[in-house]
């Protein structure tokens, strides 16, 4: 584990000193859609850390934002966002990070979330706690939703869905302390792992936005479920991460957003 563990922090640096590398300099955008991007720093941070997969772990599966899936049916699958935050990144905004998690039989063991910026490198392995540089994390004590700093963010078909979370942030919005809309999920999920924020909510996020992050989270003891509070797992549609302490009273705002 220690290797695997250390292997998946050092490739999280170096995708991270790529990404840093070419923040701010004039690089290719792609579009995947209206408002959905791709830049070739994407591209190039998937390619370093799947062609350091293919050489270390060659038996290992990998799934990945920006490639096909490689050996989908492996006991050990490498789930990874090469660069969540991309539209900041394309802008300059620096909040943006690498994520990687390692699942064994469809359970997420060990998770990676780099900040190039900040440097900050947040890692949990499973049963061993969360980390952020070296430090152990714990989610927040806040106990009312009144006092609470959200996170949550919006998907990419907002202006064709009406299933794009504007009715749940209107409502929120006037529960809580603050909002923000930052715009990396890994990211916000690892903060709430920090304690930075004191819950996280998204619609449509994909495996590789929430693999690394979630298990953070339970690692930091903060709970995880969908936003009406059934049992969560990757391939919902959507998800609700808290401190513990606000859980319920999110669900109650969301349960009443949903009439
Ligand atoms: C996106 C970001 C954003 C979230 C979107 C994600 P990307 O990931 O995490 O905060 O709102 O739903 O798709 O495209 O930057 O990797
Ligand atoms: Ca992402
Ligand atoms: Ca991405």
């Amino acid at each position: 584990m220690l290797q695997l563990k250390d292997f998946a922090v050092s490739l999280a640096h170096r995708a991270g000193v790529l990404l840093m590398e070419k923040f701010d300099q004039s690089i290719e955008i792609h579009y995947k859609g209206d408002i959905n991007l791709v830049t070739e720093a994407d591209k190039m941070s998937e390619n370093l850390i799947i062609a350091a997969i293919r050489q270390n772990f060659p038996d290992h599966g990998i799934l990945s934002e920006e490639s096909p899936a490689i050996l989908a049916e492996s006991k050990m699958r490498w789930i990874i966002d090469p660069l969540d935050g991309t539209t900041n990144y394309a802008h300059g905004y620096p909040f943006f990070c690498v994520s990687i998690a390692l699942e064994k039989e469809g359970r997420v063991i060990l998770g990676v979330i780099h900040d190039p910026t900040r440097r900050d490198t947040f890692m949990a392995v499973r049963g061993e706690g969360a980390y952020l540089n070296g430090k152990r994390l714990a989610v927040s004590k806040t106990p009312d939703l009144n006092r609470s700093l959200l996170a949550t963010g919006f998907p990419y078909d907002i202006r064709e869905s009406n299933e794009n979370n504007l009715d749940n942030f209107t409502v929120m919005a006037k529960q809580v302390q603050a909002i923000r809309r930052a715009g990396a999920a890994a990211l916000d999920i690892a903060y709430v792992a920090a304690g930075r924020f004191d819950g996280f909510w998204e619609l449509k996020l994909q495996p590789w936005d929430m693999a690394a992050g979630c298990l953070l989270v339970e690692e930091a003891g903060g709970k995880i479920t969908d936003i009406m509070g059934s049992p969560w797992n990757m391939l919902l549609p959507n998800i609700l991460v808290s401190n513990g302490r606000i859980h319920e009273q999110m669900i109650a705002v969301f349960k009443s957003a949903a009439g």
